[in-house]
């Protein structure tokens, strides 16, 4: 295969080329119905020019140059800290909205990052009860710590789902980070999502909305005190409204859905500092690194922070954030 796709233009592209064989003999290896079931061999092997393009070009603000470390990290000191909007998430992911699935159920998760749904779901649910997940992202970076996490994972922009095949899957998600898809590229993404979604299958597209508590976050703070500047566009209900109509769904529906940071300590000061920590990790606020207490006064004043003693004897520090999220049927 590998002479199969080393066609020409130098050594660099020879490079990618072998990367993508070897991601390609990864996947089949390790999950060989999966693969069989949703890669699209014939149009991998010959938009092996994307692939290069793609590694050549996929430093975002996710790579190791940007704050791609912190965020990593971040889900390493608190990795449950967004189980509350995950579960959510999966419920509108399946037909019935219940936490129930089999290794049959495939959801696609097009803005994957290393594969933070895929590991909730799988702390949180028996493997009895587990869907397969297809982790796809943009960045290279990303791609490659979920690959190393023996995770399925294939490194494709949202807008251009090449990997995949035509109705192949069962669901697929776009959450957290779905404001990194250019505006004027959104509605090829949302097609694209559908366009790989089996009849029947579940498309459900998560963000926070425009004007919002998040979106001012993201303006104000991260753009103050982040490592990244973070001017991207939120989404409005008519904007989410729209991409699902455009993408051909029936029976859209727009809700709000909670979606909290939760962390637990022993003590409320220790509970607070983690929170404050995972917020300056998550965010890569390099301006923040050493003020925690100030890191609290902002989370307060955007989006209020409880803290409540719980019955176990650990305290548990909260902050509230509600999410909107538009979901369909193919
Ligand atoms: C905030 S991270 C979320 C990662 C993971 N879902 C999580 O919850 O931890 C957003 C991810 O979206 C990816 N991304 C941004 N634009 C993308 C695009 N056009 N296509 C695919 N992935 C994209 C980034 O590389 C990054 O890994």
């Amino acid at each position: 295969m590998l002479q199969f796709l080393q066609i020409e233009v130098g050594q660099e592209y020879s490079d990618s080329c072998y990367t993508l064989a070897k991601s390609f003999t990864y996947l089949y290896e390790n999950f060989p119905q999966l693969a069989h079931d949703v890669l699209e061999i014939e149009n991998i092997l010959s938009r092996s020019y994307s692939f290069f393009k793609l590694v050549q070009n996929s430093v975002n603000e996710f790579s190791e140059e940007g704050r791609g470390d912190d965020y990593i990290n971040s889900i390493k000191i608190c990795p449950l800290v967004r189980q509350e909007g995950v579960i959510e998430l999966l419920k509108l992911a399946n037909l019935e909205p219940t936490l129930s699935f089999n290794s049959d159920y495939i959801i696609g998760d097009f803005l994957a990052g290393d594969g933070y749904i895929e590991q909730i779901t799988n702390t949180l649910l028996p493997e009895s009860k587990r869907p397969s997940f297809i982790n796809s992202d943009i960045s290279h970076y990303m791609f490659q710590i979920c690959k190393d996490a023996g995770r399925f994972a294939v490194l494709q922009d949202a807008k251009d789902l090449y990997w995949l095949r035509s109705d192949s899957l069962d669901a697929g998600i776009f959450a957290y980070g779905t404001h990194h898809i250019p505006q004027i590229e959104r509605s090829q993404a949302a097609k694209e999502a559908a366009r790989v979604l089996k009849i029947g299958g579940r498309w459900v597209l998560h963000d926070f909305e425009e004007g919002g508590p998040m979106a001012r976050w993201f303006r104000d703070i991260v753009n103050t005190f982040g490592k990244t500047r973070h001017d991207y566009p939120h989404f409005t209900c008519e904007e989410m409204l729209g991409l699902a109509m455009d993408a051909g769904l029936r029976d859209v529906k727009l809700d709000y859905i909670s979606d909290p940071f939760v962390v637990q300590a022993a003590t409320e000061a220790e509970a607070l500092s983690l929170l404050a920590n995972y917020v300056i990790k998550m965010y890569g606020l390099t301006g923040l690194s050493k003020e925690i207490n100030k890191t609290i006064e902002l989370l307060e004043q955007y989006f209020g922070v409880d803290v409540h003693h719980l019955t176990t004897g650990n305290y548990e520090a909260k902050i509230t954030r509600n999410a909107l999220v538009c979901h369909g049927t193919k």
